[in-house]
């Protein structure tokens, strides 16, 4: 919401510091295992409040060797060491690889070696292509219910492996996962729901809504020439209107903060991911395959959507408004580029 969060940097600092283990990464509080969702939240939340001394935390040699015992010979990764193996496990830790700088060959004990891999992408690819069910969403694992939340995390591995044109028309069937997708959103509310003969939930207007910009990514280009309109025109497969309207009216609690739906509390998840949907309606994301040379790193650009063209400064519905994010990380553009330009100037051993 464009504040500056910078002034946690050293709160936030204090308090990851006795969650990091010193077989690397972190666990959800003091004293617990490492696991990749918290280890994940903590990587954010750093690269949110940036600066060395917050990035300087991260031991990032532990973390690649920890990592290295989650990889798994079927492509995927476990969340922790002897715990489930799903799809968010392998986002979490392309996110943690890809914005440290950590190298993508295995270390020489990653249990995955007995299998044959040897490099942290292998068999990633084809893993997510057999989570991709007859419903056509992507499911925590091979046989499992297509759900939202896993749909997001498979497509942006598959952005963070390659091209979205490329990867996601490799590994997925787009026809079946746009159509499943579509299915998501609901009228009269406008708000998506998560999974098949489920209600609608703020949440999943960024677990549903976040796949869109990759989706479009992958078929950018594609929509516009079916249509016979200008290439990067406004054009969405989803109702941004709906979506705003649900987002706006119905998931904003009186007391301050974002909801599942009315008669629902407000919480942190709820006002993040609604927030998430809501800047994701607002702007369009473009992929560039020409590196820039700039950033060079990650070739995500946004543009506010046109519909908000003419909304005037300080008028009601700019308040309506919140930044732009970088659709595979969901965090701030400048945030993604300032963590992984560090990780690559200020580089450390990875011994085996
Ligand atoms: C269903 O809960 C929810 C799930 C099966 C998984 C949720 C997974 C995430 C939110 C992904 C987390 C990702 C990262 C990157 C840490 P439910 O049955 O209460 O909800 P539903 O009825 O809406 O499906
Ligand atoms: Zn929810």
């Amino acid at each position: 919401m464009g504040e500056d969060v910078t002034a946690f940097r050293s709160s936030i600092v204090k308090t990851f510091q006795p969650l990091q283990n010193l077989s690397g990464g972190f666990g959800g509080g003091q004293g617990h295992l490492s696991h990749l969702a918290g280890t994940y939240a903590v990587i954010l939340a750093i690269a949110m409040v940036g600066g060395g001394e917050a990035y300087e935390l991260i031991d990032r040699a532990a973390m690649w060797h920890w990592l290295g015992q989650l990889k798994q010979a079927d492509g995927g990764f476990r969340v922790c060491e002897d715990g489930e193996e799903d799809v968010r496990g392998a986002y979490c830790a392309l996110v943690a690889i890809t914005l440290l700088g950590l190298p993508w060959h295995l270390p020489d004990d990653s249990p995955a070696r007995a299998g044959g891999v040897t490099d942290f992408r292998d068999g990633l690819g084809k893993y997510l292509s057999r989570c991709q069910t007859y419903e056509g969403g992507v499911s925590a694992g091979p046989s499992n219910e297509a759900h939202g939340a896993y749909t997001f995390c498979a497509l942006a591995c598959l952005c963070i492996l390659g091209s979205p044109r490329d990867t996601i028309r490799t590994y997925l069937d787009v026809e079946a996962l746009v159509r499943w997708l579509s299915a998501r959103q609901y009228a009269p509310e406008g708000g998506f729901a998560g999974r098949t003969n489920k209600v609608v939930d703020g949440c999943y207007s960024h677990w549903i809504g976040g796949c869109w910009p990759l989706v479009e990514a992958a078929v950018q280009g594609s929509i516009e020439s079916a249509l016979s309109l200008d290439e990067f025109s406004t054009t969405r497969l989803f109702s941004g209107e709906g979506l705003t309207r649900y987002i706006l009216g119905c998931c904003q609690a009186p007391s301050g903060g974002l909801r599942d739906k009315p008669s629902k509390r407000p919480d942190a998840y709820h006002t993040c991911y609604n927030l998430a949907g809501l800047s994701m309606s607002n702007h369009r994301h473009e992929y560039s395959d020409v590196p820039d040379p700039g950033s060079n790193l990650i070739p995500w650009t946004s543009k506010r959507n046109n519909m908000f063209a003419d909304v005037a400064e300080g008028s009601p519905a700019s308040e309506t408004e919140v930044a732009p994010f970088q659709p595979v990380y969901v965090i701030p553009h400048m945030a993604v580029t300032r963590l992984s330009q560090w990780s690559r100037s200020n580089q450390v051993t990875f011994a085996s």
